[in-house]
This record gives C-alpha cells, sequence and structure tokens, in this order.
C-alpha cells in the first residue's frame, strides 16, 4: 500500500491543494516518486493547450504492470489482487492473489508475443466481466501494445467501427457470456463484425461457458490451447511514460465514436493517487465497483488503480436483479465489501424494490460508498446514505469522465465534508473554472456556468486516436487556453462543485454516454425516414431516456412495427442501449431560418415542459411546434 501520499485529514487537503496549485510541478513530482520507474522522468510537465499539447514524465521508463503486480510480489504476493464473483450465485468466487495474477498476465504475455503482437500495436478486447479481460488487458500492457475495449454490450457494427478506426490486430472474445438468466454469443456478433474488419489477424476465444462455436482455421484460436504451450515469465517491456497505454471509446457529438487516448506515465500515477484518496483505501480493505471495465471507470477504478496501490478488488459477473434484486447486497455481506462504488441509475433501481432484499443481508462491512456517471438525485442519495451506509459511511459523489482518466472533482472519504448532490471540491491538481456564455471566467464565488479546466493533470487523454484535430476542437476551442467538459455546474459560497448535466448533444442513459447525433445518423437509414431528431428527457431510473422525432416519406403508415423496425435499426447498429423509448412521428421539425433544427425547443416537449419553450418566432416553421405539441408522448 501506498502510504506517503495518502491524505489523512482535512488540513491536509487543504495543504495539498494549494502546493498542487502553487507548484504542481513539484507535488506531481512527489506523488510520481512513490511508483516503481525504470528510469526517472527528466521533465516533469510540458504543456500548451493552444496546440494542444500535453505531456507528463518526460523520459520516464516504466512498465505500468510492474506497479500493478510485479512490486507488491514481495509483501503481498498471497493476498487477494482480484475477487471474481460469477454471474450464477452457485458458481464459486475464484480469488487471484498477486502472485497468480502476475503469473497469468505473464503467461498471456507470451500467448500475445507468440502470436506477432508488438510493442504499438492494437488489440481490442470484447469480453464479459470475467478475470481473463483483466489478464488480457494487463498483458497487453506488460508488452506494450494498445488494449482497446469495447464494451460487451454494442453491436457487431459498432465492434467493426471501432477496431477499424484503430486498425487493431488482434480481437480477444469468449465464445459466449452470461448475463444474468441469459447468455449472449459473443464470438457469433464478433464473427459478424470481422467480416468488415481487414486488420484483424488473430481472435482468441476463452471459452466461457463451456459450448461450441464456429473457429476460423488461421485465425481463430483458443485461450485455454494458447496458454499450455508458454511459460509465466515475461520481462515487462520497457515503456516511455508517454507511450500509448489504451484508447477507449467514448461517444461524441458527430457520428464517429472518439478513440480517447491515455498514456502511461499519467494515467497510472493519477489513477492510483485518485483511487487512494478519493476511497481512502487501506490495507485489508474489500473493494467493489460495479460498472464494466468496457468503461473508464472499470479500467481506472477496477484495474488500473486498485492494483497499482495493492488493493483487493472485486469484478462481478452479473447483473443486479439476478437471481434476484438482494445479489449486490448479498455480495456485500458474503465478502464483507467495505467500499462500494456504483452509479445513480442502479441506485434508482435498487431503491425501487422492496426493502427487505437490501434488509436481509448484514451490510455492516460497508464503510465508504461512492457513486458515479452522472448527478445523483437527492432522493438517491438519501437511500444510500440510510440503507446501504447505514447513515455513517460517507458516500463520495465522484465527478469526471473518460477524458480525464481519473476522478476530479470529489469529497475524500470522511475527510472532506460531504454534500448531497454537489461532486464537492477538486481533487489536489485540478483547477477547475465556471465560464460563462461570453467565454469569460466567472470570477465570483457562488456561480453557475460552464465547467472547464485550466491546468493540465497527469491522467488527461492526449488525443483522439488518429485525429488531434478533432481533439483540439472539441475540447480546446470552446475557451481559450481551457480544457472544456461539455458538463454545466454550478459553485457554492464554500466554493463546492454541482454538476448540473451535459450542456452538448450527448445524453447519458443508465450511466451511458449517448452522442444523439450517431443515433440519429442510424435512424436516417431506414427507408421511411426522412429526417428525424433524437433529444433525452427526464426518466426516473435511467436519469434520462432517449425522444426520437421523425419525419416519414408516407405519413400514413406510422405503425408500432415501425417504431420496433426502427429501434432494431438502432440496436444493430449501435447497441440496445441505444434505443428511444418514445418515437413521435411529425410532419416537421422547428428549425432556425438557417435551417438548424431547434433542439431546445424539442428537449422541452420531450421533457413535457411546454409552458417555457422560449422564442418561437425566429423559427422557419413555427406553426410545427404545436403540431408536435399537440402529438407528444
Ligand atoms: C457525467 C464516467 C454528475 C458528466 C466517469 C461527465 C457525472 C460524463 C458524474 C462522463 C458525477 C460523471 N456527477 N455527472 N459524479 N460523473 N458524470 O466519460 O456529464 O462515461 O461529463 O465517464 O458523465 O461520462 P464518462
Amino acid at each position: 500500500m501506498i502510504k506517503s501520499i495518502q491524505i489523512n485529514s482535512e488540513e491536509e487537503y487543504r495543504r495539498a491543494y494549494k502546493n498542487s496549485v502553487e507548484n504542481p510541478e513539484q507535488f506531481w513530482d512527489d506523488v510520481a516518486e512513490t511508483f516503481c520507474w525504470r528510469k526517472r522522468w527528466s521533465k516533469t510537465l510540458e504543456w500548451d493547450f493552444s496546440i494542444p499539447k500535453v505531456k507528463w514524465f518526460l523520459g520516464g521508463k516504466l512498465n505500468i504492470t510492474e506497479n500493478c503486480l510485479d512490486r507488491h510480489l514481495e509483501k503481498k504476493a498471497n493476498d487477494p489482487a482480484i475477487t471474481w464473483v460469477p454471474n450464477d450465485p452457485n458458481e464459486e468466487t475464484v480469488i487471484l492473489t498477486y502472485k497468480e495474477l502476475h503469473s497469468k498476465v505473464c503467461q498471456f504475455a507470451n500467448v500475445l508475443k507468440n502470436h506477432d503482437i508488438h510493442k504499438g500495436d492494437r488489440v481490442c478486447l470484447y469480453m464479459p466481466m470475467i478475470p481473463e479481460l483483466a489478464i488480457a488487458m494487463l498483458a497487453c500492457a506488460r508488452i506494450g501494445a494498445i488494449h482497446s475495449i469495447v464494451f460487451a454490450g454494442f453491436s457487431s457494427r459498432a465492434i467493426a467501427r471501432r477496431i477499424n478506426d484503430s486498425s487493431c490486430k488482434m480481437l480477444i472474445t469468449t465464445n459466449e457470456m452470461y448475463r444474468g438468466p441469459k447468455t449472449v454469443p459473443l464470438k457469433e456478433i464478433c464473427d459478424q463484425a470481422l467480416t468488415d474488419c481487414p486488420s484483424i489477424e488473430k481472435v482468441i476465444v476463452y471459452n466461457r461457458t463451456k459450448t461450441t462455436c464456429s473457429m476460423l482455421p488461421n485465425r481463430d484460436v483458443f485461450w485455454h490451447s494458447e496458454i499450455e504451450k508458454v511459460n509465466d515469465t515475461y520481462d515487462a517491456e520497457i515503456m516511455d511514460a508517454e507511450d500509448e497505454l489504451f484508447i477507449l471509446y467514448t461517444s461524441g457529438s458527430t457520428g464517429k465514436p472518439k478513440g480517447m487516448v491515455h498514456t502511461i506515465g499519467g494515467y497510472m500515477v493519477g489513477a492510483a493517487y485518485t483511487f487512494l484518496n478519493v476511497f481512502q483505501i487501506k490495507p485489508n480493505d474489500v473493494y467493489w465497483c460495479t460498472a464494466d471495465i468496457g468503461w473508464i471507470t472499470g479500467h481506472s477504478y477496477i484495474i488500473y488503480g486498485p492494483l497499482c496501490v495493492g488493493a483487493n478488488t472485486v469484478m462481478f459477473e452479473g447483473v443486479p436483479s439476478y437471481p434476484d434484486y438482494s445479489r449486490f447486497w448479498k455480495i456485500v455481506e458474503d465478502l464483507k465489501v467495505t467500499h462500494f462504488y456504483t452509479a445513480p441509475t442502479a441506485i434508482r433501481a435498487l431503491e425501487k424494490q422492496e426493502l427487505s432484499f437490501v434488509k436481509k443481508h448484514d451490510l455492516s462491512s460497508i464503510k465508504v460508498l461512492g457513486t458515479v456517471g452522472e448527478p445523483i438525485n437527492h432522493e438517491a442519495w438519501e437511500w444510500y446514505h440510510e440503507h446501504i451506509g447505514h447513515k455513517e459511511a460517507p458516500i463520495v459523489d465522484t465527478w469526471w469522465q473518460t477524458e480525464t482518466g481519473g476522478i476530479m472533482i470529489s469529497s475524500l472519504a470522511g475527510i472532506t465534508p460531504e454534500k448531497s448532490t454537489f461532486a464537492t471540491l477538486p481533487l489536489p491538481g485540478v483547477q477547475p473554472v465556471l465560464m460563462n456564455d461570453q467565454g469569460n471566467t466567472i470570477e465570483d464565488q457562488v456561480a453557475e456556468g460552464r465547467l472547464a479546466i485550466q491546468f493540465p493533470w497527469p491522467s488527461m487523454a492526449r488525443t483522439i486516436w488518429g485525429d488531434h484535430d478533432r481533439y483540439k476542437n472539441i475540447y480546446f476551442s470552446t475557451f481559450s487556453n481551457k480544457y472544456f467538459t461539455g458538463d454545466g455546474a454550478l459553485r457554492d459560497s464554500n466554493g463546492n462543485y454541482r454538476i448540473t448535466g451535459r450542456v452538448d448533444d450527448i445524453v447519458i442513459v443508465s450511466g451511458h454516454n449517448l452522442g444523439t447525433a450517431p443515433i440519429e445518423n442510424t435512424i436516417d437509414e431506414h427507408p421511411m425516414v426522412v429526417e428525424c431528431a433524437v433529444v433525452g428527457f427526464p426518466h426516473a431510473i435511467k436519469g434520462n431516456a432517449l425522444y426520437g422525432f421523425m419525419i416519414l416519406y408516407h405519413f400514413e403508415d406510422t405503425s408500432e412495427k415501425l417504431k420496433l423496425e426502427i429501434n432494431d435499426l438502432i440496436a444493430k447498429d449501435i447497441g440496445p442501449i441505444a434505443k428511444l423509448d418514445k418515437i413521435q412521428f411529425v410532419n416537421g421539425l422547428p428549425k432556425t431560418r438557417s435551417g438548424k433544427i431547434m433542439r431546445r425547443i424539442l428537449r422541452k416537449i420531450a421533457s413535457g415542459d411546454t409552458d417555457n419553450l422560449g422564442d418561437t418566432s425566429t423559427l422557419l416553421n413555427p406553426e410545427v411546434v404545436e403540431e408536435i405539441i399537440a402529438g407528444s408522448l
């Protein structure tokens, strides 16, 4: 366990924060020095947001897996690294110690090498929440390959798009995956994707459900047979601090997903530092983050952060409702989980169930609760506090993004004050600012505006894979010399931040970021659709849901069948998570005189807030508004 960088009191936090702003390089030098480097960096930071260029720990050499694994072998070899809970409650929990995980990662690194994967090659992982996913990602990192994990709920077309965007050479998957009572044929989905992925040379298939799947000779091999051919030692590839560690795709406001690129040194320092301090992890704690590793939360706070500090991290393959809604609480009781980190959408879904699901389990082991992914509403916060945290456990409301790599604004559990619905204070090294509509920094303490960050932090994404201009345009062009988050926020008199939500065309549905533009592009492919607009509207459990307005070629066909077809198309092109909750066929969409769809108005209609539509007189076609309101769902 890294000790020296743990903040132990509010006063220490204040001191660390002040120091991190006044002497950022010295501050991060001190943090980074507690890690294991093959060669120390010669320069701490080089940056220029106008290019944008950000480099941390220049000249430093390391391998992140030596920090996650090797350095724990002396004192923690037999301590649990990953505690894996399978989907089926009757299948046994598996504990991988640091020694075992190290050996499996080295073994799989040899498999990758045998299949011609080298430093800098991209490897796509499309897998369920099983230890082999962690092993595969760490094996990539061990040999210096760049992993690109695609959430195993995406469709074959979405996988193909991601594989092709970064020309992945290998795909690792499973024959099938379990999801509650169902199985999902992952290999079959991959096979469909691979009809259109010329860069893929090899596919490694882990047999999770002991059933057969089709295997293409010379391309597909089984995990089990490959690991038998290799030994379990592998000298970690020595990497540069600024070499890429992974690509992770996130939705953009245009059709193309954005491959956010994270580099090794800064990401490692950021993920581990924030993990340790936000959660206040202590030896023997049992930490469980319920996110999927296909998202950034799983990367930073199931794998890299926890393993870097030598924690015991729980990985759960299943879903909260299987075999019933007490599953999470049963796992907490069985494993004596001390730290539980989940998303508001999961809390709301669980809150709606009978309280007896919670009450029948002993949750007294819980010391810290966490939430991430979207603003948490007060009721959900209170329920979490009272029923899961027995009114004692601090709740850390952690605001951050795929792009930030690690937590940016959050209380430190039990150390700095929390405030329901507020993420609270920035972590040391993070300099948030609120911007007004004129693009100026708001100096008043109490204010509301768009959230930007005015100084680099080590774990920030360095670029969008293959498209640095896009990276610049999205994040560094809205406000000069600042990183723009895409979120709105307000600040109270104590400097606490409350995130109010996205201010762009990204909607967070059940904690998943979805760009409305790619969904619209998909809908436009339907031969019956002339034009469409998709917006978010508030939903009691999902946080937001999607509402689509569509103009059809033949207005007569407004059947349920057509709605199903459209949702099917979305599920195939993107994934079931992007399906629309409501579809309304309309004669026209409200447009500005320059022909831009006025989404602000559609958002209001979708939310049922039609009394405050604002000025519609400047519209090209104000008459459609009344019509849309009359037909709204
Ligand atoms: C939102 C997830 C309010 C926000 C780590 C952000 C939050 C987006 C919070 C990033 C929070 C995340 N309170 N909103 N505690 N955490 N968000 O990339 O809108 O999947 O921009 O990263 O989620 O989502 P992403």
